[in-house]
């Protein structure tokens, strides 16, 4: 997996760093989607399975083991504790493709941390000379869009009934940065 170990500049107090996790980290990883658990599990469907160290541990290990494109998993520390995270899958070499996943405990949201996470997951992306990156959401996750849009990707289309959430079959709004927008999202606009 790759290794990342970054600092970034966001609205949070303190130092704050984007680092790879690794098996060792389950225990905090399963403690910061446990303390979050309602509000990440309305669009997202895996924090009921890794809210336990035993499968935060598993979910670590598929990215750790390059599972399916799983090149990436990495989480944003501050004060100690894991706040937020960015993951890099589905890459696929032959088509230069990949899809950039991202996450954040309430405390952390809002304050430009998953966003300056997304630019160095992306920087990392285009090391390995990707020139399709993909996002995907929920129409209805209007923050997920909204940052997707800040980053510069476009709404392409939406996957109608894609797949089940919890019993209920959901779209998903397929969003691209392609090529040379890529590069320009690696340096944003000045925070607010
Ligand atoms: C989707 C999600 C990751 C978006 O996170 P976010 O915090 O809104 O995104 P950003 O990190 O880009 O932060 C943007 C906000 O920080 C502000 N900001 C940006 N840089 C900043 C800085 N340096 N200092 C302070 N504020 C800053 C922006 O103005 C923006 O403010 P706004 O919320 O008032 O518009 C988050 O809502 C989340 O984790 N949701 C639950 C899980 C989920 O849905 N994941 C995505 C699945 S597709």
């Amino acid at each position: 997996m790759a290794d990342l170990d970054v600092p970034l500049a966001t609205g949070l107090p303190g130092d704050v760093r984007l680092r790879t996790l690794m098996a060792a980290d389950a225990a905090a990883f399963a403690r910061h989607i446990a303390a979050d658990l309602p509000r990440l599990s309305v669009f997202l469907p895996w924090p009921e399975r890794t809210a336990l160290p035993a499968g935060a541990a598993e979910w670590l290990a598929r990215y750790d083991r390059g599972e399916e494109g799983r090149r990436l998993v990495a989480g944003v520390w501050a004060a100690g504790e894991l706040v937020a995270g960015v993951v890099l899958l589905h890459h696929d070499e032959g088509t230069a493709t990949i899809e950039l996943g991202c996450w954040s405990v309430g405390t952390a949201e809002g304050k430009g941390v998953v966003g300056a996470a997304c630019v160095e997951a992306l920087r990392l992306a285009r090391s390995w000379s990707v020139e399709r990156v993909e996002w995907h959401c929920d129409p209805q996750n209007a923050r997920s869009g909204a940052l997707a849009r800040r980053l510069g990707f476009r709404l392409e289309g939406t996957l109608r009934s894609s797949y089940p959430l919890r019993g209920e079959r959901r779209d998903t709004e397929v969003y691209g940065l392609v090529e040379g927008e890529i590069d320009d999202a690696l340096t944003p606009a000045s925070p607010p």
